[in-house]
């Protein structure tokens, strides 16, 4: 199937009252395990590729973003390229040229008047390229290995006023907002503000995305997807599968050299988690 476009999926799950799953790919098995867990639940889905991803593999995009535009195309099911939690322009320059359709632009620790700014500036770039754009307003916290903020904290969420204002005077085409979750939660424990996520939803035209997600158990997930949520953003929780397969298999095969056994544990552990999730929130074709 041809590499569709985070904008075209985003716009196709809103309209059907749905969301799309994106799912941060770190490594080839990553992107496998999402392309193969996505095909046999037949859901669309989105590879995003964060900045730390990208610093992770020596500051280089081309090579995971070529894999994964070559998968998307060869997929069963409709598959989009997102570049995710972009702070530098460097890599914003770089998106389109190498197959990302849409790009998420994060000034979120700056304080309101400088996040505006920068984003609004991104925008331009973004959409003078063709990508779509999302940012964020309210702080996700739990990025980079900073320890997670209170998401529940005064000041950490969303404000829908400003939120308003926010879009509007910014431009962007998508907002992650700030309900409850927090990212990197190894833990399906985080519980959202249900009541704020509907006053987004009524203050805001543009769809809403949900970051973290990996923290938030399938019922607050289905609840946020019928509030309106567009865009469900998992990682950790692919990083969980990886990890514990891979030392599962190693603490039964102390002698193991060969990689690709496990590997192939590691990514069929990811393939079943993208599975479980489609799934358990309701995000597979009816
Ligand atoms: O942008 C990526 C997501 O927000 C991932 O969050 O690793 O907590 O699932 P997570
Ligand atoms: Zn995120």
């Amino acid at each position: 199937m041809p590499l569709t476009t985070t904008g075209e999926l985003v716009t196709r799950a809103r309209a059907a009252r749905t969301a799309v799953a994106a799912f941060n790919i770190v490594t080839l098995e990553h992107l496998e395990a999402v392309v193969t867990g996505a095909e046999s639940v037949r859901a669309p889905v989105v590879l995003q590729v964060s900045e730390n991803a990208v610093r992770f593999r020596g500051g280089r995009v081309l090579p995971l973003a070529r894999a994964a535009a070559t998968a998307a195309g060869q997929a069963a099911v409709p598959v989009a390229l997102h570049l995710d939690h972009v702070r530098g322009d460097a890599l914003l320059r770089q998106a389109a040229d190498a197959g990302f359709s849409s790009v998420m632009y994060d000034a979120s620790h700056l304080p309101y008047e400088e996040n505006l700014a920068a984003t609004r500036a991104a925008v331009d770039r973004a959409h003078a390229q063709g990508l779509w754009i999302e940012a964020e307003l309210g702080e996700i916290g739990g990025k980079d290995g900073t320890p997670p903020r209170d998401a529940h904290a005064p000041g950490a969420r969303t404000d829908p006023a400003e939120a308003r204002a926010f879009v509007e005077h910014s431009g962007v085409d998508a907002l992650a907002v700030a309900v409850g979750s927090v990212h990197a939660m190894t833990t399906r424990t985080a519980s959202l503000d249900h009541d704020l996520l509907g006053r987004l939803g009524t203050a805001l035209d543009v769809p809403l995305v949900l970051h973290g997600s990996s923290g938030v158990p399938d019922e607050e997930l289905r609840a946020a997807v019928a509030g309106g949520i567009a865009k469900v953003n998992v990682g950790t929780a692919l990083n969980q599968a990886l990890t514990g397969a891979i030392r599962q298999y190693l603490d039964a095969h102390p002698d193991a050299v060969d990689a690709r056994a496990y590997l192939d544990a590691g990514r069929g552990a990811m393939a079943r988690t993208v599975e479980r999730i489609l799934t358990g929130v309701g995000l597979t074709p009816a």
